[in-house]
């Protein structure tokens, strides 16, 4: 039983968070949330397109969002969060530059990932 529940259940997930499950207990729990992509400095040239990528795992649902400078970022026109939790920005703009950093959290808790620093360089 506990087999067919098992793929049954690996059927809906994701590899990553199957091979969580299937783990025996203790190894790695679902409770455990942690980055599987962090996001890296970037420098951009004015008006370049710019994604920051961030991934996490860990029992679903799993929600993402980015900070900038420590405040939480409201998305824009030119400013959105991916489904794939990537952030993207249509423009780099010098309003833009700053320390990105995001913020994983499902039911157990919350996990903020590594800061990444985007720079914008050229002629405004
Ligand atoms: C998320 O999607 C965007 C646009 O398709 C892509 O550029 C980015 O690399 C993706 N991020 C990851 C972590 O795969």
């Amino acid at each position: 039983f506990f087999s067919r529940w098992s793929v049954f259940l690996c059927e809906r997930l994701t590899l990553l968070q199957c091979v969580a499950f299937c783990s025996p207990p203790g190894v790695l729990g679902f409770s455990e949330l942690s980055f599987s992509v962090e996001p890296t400095d970037v420098t951009a040239s004015l008006g370049e397109r710019v994604v920051l990528d961030c991934q996490a795992q860990g029992e679903s649902p799993v929600s993402l969002r980015w900070r900038r400078d420590g405040v939480q970022l409201q998305e824009s026109g030119g400013v959105r969060v991916l489904s794939n939790g990537s952030l993207f920005i249509s423009s780099s703009a010098p309003a833009d530059q700053g320390f990105y950093q995001c913020l994983a959290h499902n039911r157990h808790g919350a996990v903020l990932s590594r800061t990444s620093q985007l720079t914008v360089s050229g002629e405004i």
